[in-house]
């Protein structure tokens, strides 16, 4: 029998292989329920989700929202001006408080702390819709994608060119607990949190390499995959980190060097013609919109794991 683990979803690594594996099969199954139109499994029928959002999304948003109400639930979406979390009101006493009206908390906030405290002190599972640190959510819809286009994460080369920001801190975190090869190629100075990378590479079942130098990382890539150099709250350092990661953009020459089995993820919102091209994302190998569509099918399995359904 599979451990059920923590009551939150807030970091891959909180999580065993077992389980991981479980959500993203399941992840599968009811996709596969949802696209043939059936609409009878309505698991969360009856329950309610409050959605906080610190930052703007497109796809965190709507693939929640929607894909809780076509599994029978109600998304409530709280937006920056809304409760202002840690502002007009202290996050404990918005978790206590929330916890009284839904079965489940998500947010979107800036400092890692934040979800922190908002899962300590909330009754009711709290899933961590990125943070400053992680985007758990994004990677576990980008192990389903790579799981459907290549047929399993296990053994893969992932090779991620750019900022060692929170989605590099989740690939990492998912090396500790699936066993793959994931490469991150970053300026110098850009490097991911060098306690998330000792975790990944202590736990000692991933091949984890940090680069400076994207063409030689690229060699072999199952995966080839980018992100904006300036994530949310980094934004007026957008010109300077532009100076600085010259050299790292994924662009067609890139690509070729990679290799003709590798495809192209990103987790969107792309900035076309910064950190790669536009003829790399509309490129056939390009997988960017299977991996958005499947951020909702991903979370809802996640949320069907937390319920114990
Ligand atoms: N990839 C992702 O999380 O997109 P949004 O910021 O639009 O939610
Ligand atoms: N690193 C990006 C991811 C957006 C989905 C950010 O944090 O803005």
């Amino acid at each position: 029998e599979l451990k059920s683990g923590p009551k939150d979803f807030l970091h891959i690594s909180d999580f065993d292989k077992a389980t991981i594996l479980k959500i993203i099969n399941q992840a599968v199954e009811v996709k596969a329920l949802l696209k043939s139109g059936d609409r009878t499994f309505l698991p969360f029928k009856g329950k309610t989700m409050a959605m906080i959002f610190a930052k703007p999304s497109m796809r965190t948003r709507v693939s929640f929202e929607t894909g809780f109400f076509l599994l029978g639930g109600h998304a409530i979406y709280l937006g920056p001006d809304d409760i202002q979390m840690g502002k007009r009101e202290e996050t404990r006493d918005v978790a206590r408080v929330l916890s009284r009206y839904n079965d489940v908390i998500m947010a979107r906030v800036f400092a890692h702390q934040d979800i922190l405290d908002l899962a300590k002190y909330s009754s009711v599972p709290v899933i961590n819709g990125l943070t400053d640190y992680n985007h758990p959510c994004q990677i576990m819809a980008d192990a389903l994608t790579i799981v459907e286009h290549i047929g399993q994460l296990e053994g893969t080369k992932i090779v991620y060119i750019g900022d060692g920001n929170n989605i590099v801190h989740s690939w990492l975190l998912l090396a500790s607990v699936v066993p793959f090869h994931f490469v991150c190629a970053c300026p110098k100075g850009f490097e991911p949190d060098e306690k998330t990378v000792d975790k990944a590479r202590n736990a000692g079942i991933s091949m984890i390499e940090i680069t400076n130098d994207p063409k030689e990382a690229v060699r072999g890539a199952d995966v080839v995959y980018s992100d904006v150099w300036a994530s949310m709250g980094q934004k007026e350092e957008a010109a300077y980190r532009k100076q600085k990661f010259q050299g790292f953009q994924i662009d067609e020459s890139l690509m070729e060097i990679a290799g003709p089995k590798a495809y192209f993820m990103h987790c969107l919102p792309a900035e076309r013609g910064i950190e790669v091209t536009d003829g790399v994302i509309e490129a056939p190998n390009s997988i960017v919109f299977p991996q958005a569509e499947n951020r909702m099918h991903a979370q809802n399995a996640i949320m069907l794991h937390l319920f114990g359904l």
